[in-house]
């Protein structure tokens, strides 16, 4: 016989949990059934902009004003006469849009939207790191915190790194942060040494060589392609490299009918939207998971946009110094990127 307290304890704690999750749960009935046209009133509405990374789901992708990679979002944020800002991307994405425009009003929908690679570059231990290093100069992923960025003398993304470092002069050495993967392809890129932070993103570290050659035999006309954060031995069988948006941008000027895509799985959408007689293959992960989606980037919902939008909250907030000090490596990185 099962002991009843146990039973009124159980009954307790699921009413307990029911309340809770009521309280975090918008009711079902502030969702209206067109939720496209009510996006688009309240746009109107706030005067917003609504900017999205193609690892977003893909009624974002399509709802957004902009849709790009972290250098043309920090672009359109920069430029952007909108007096709201939308953020549908992880939080560092939106941080930068409010270190850019500090006196607009930047929504993110999910406010837990973070980054496992920011996550991997705590500001202490990189403060430390850096104090063992006073003569280098200090290059950030964008990938990463506002206080990594405020520690930081110039930004770079997976699109412009390359560029940058390039600009560097050769006796002037660098640290830099946090993504490991991407640093060791800049270093092959560049023929520079640097020291690196060792940092890494969990969607493209999972991606696995062994799976990559198998899934290459299976489609022997296929095309690899592969986003820099990815490591070297997978980075190693792809035919071209780059950013989300080089990488949508190459597979319509290839002649390849077939590619394998090593990056988050959300860009296929777009990549499909624009080469529909094209076939894009999801590079494999280790195991048969799901984990070639980003798990922060996938906590954004059309519903959260919307509920976002109509209570204008989550907004990124920042301490006034750190965003001062963080907007200098970014307003550096948008110059030397536009050289
Ligand atoms: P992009 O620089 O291509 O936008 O990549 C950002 C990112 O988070 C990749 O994981
Ligand atoms: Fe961060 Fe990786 Fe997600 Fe990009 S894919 S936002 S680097 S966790």
């Amino acid at each position: 016989m099962v002991d009843k307290t146990i039973i009124k304890e159980l009954i307790a704690r699921s009413l307990v949990a029911a309340v809770f999750t009521s309280t975090l749960l918008p009711p079902k009935t502030e969702l209206p059934s067109d939720l496209f046209g009510a996006i688009a009133d309240l746009k109107r509405e706030l005067n917003a902009v609504i900017l999205a990374h193609y690892y977003q789901d893909a009624d974002i992708q399509d709802i957004a004003d902009y849709l790009g990679d972290s250098l043309g979002l920090s672009q359109e944020a920069a430029k952007t006469d909108a007096d709201v800002i939308v953020f549908a991307g992880v939080h560092f994405m939106a941080e930068t849009a409010k270190i850019l425009n500090p006196n607009k009003l930047v929504l993110l929908p999910d406010l837990d939207a973070g980054c496992s690679l920011a996550d991997s570059c705590p500001p202490d231990a990189f403060a430390a790191f850096k104090a063992k290093h006073p003569d280098h100069l200090v290059i950030s992923y964008i990938n990463c915190t506002a206080d990594i960025k405020a520690m930081s003398d110039i930004i770079c993304t997976s699109a412009n790194a390359v560029k940058l470092v390039n600009q560097i002069p050769a006796d002037r050495p660098i640290i830099f942060a946090p993504d490991r993967n991407l640093g060791k392809y800049v270093m092959a890129q560049t023929g520079r040494d640097m020291v690196l932070w060792q940092g890494s993103c969990m969607v493209h570290e999972t991606f696995s060589e062994k799976k990559m050659v198998q899934l290459q035999i299976q489609h022997p006309q296929a095309e690899t392609i592969a986003h820099p954060e990815c490591e070297p031995a997978v980075l190693r069988h792809a035919s071209y490299i780059g950013s989300t948006t080089a990488l949508l941008n190459y597979i319509q000027q290839s002649s390849s009918q077939r590619f394998i895509v090593a990056t988050e799985a959300g860009i296929i959408h777009q990549m499909a939207k624009v080469a529909p007689h094209k076939q894009f293959i999801p590079a494999p992960p280790l195991n048969n998971c799901a984990c070639n989606e980003c798990p922060h980037m996938r906590l954004n919902t059309l519903e959260k946009l919307y509920l976002c939008m109509k209570h204008r909250t989550p907004e990124i907030t920042l301490p006034e110094a750190t965003q001062q000090a963080a907007l200098k490596p970014i307003q550096r990185m948008l110059e030397m990127s536009a050289r």
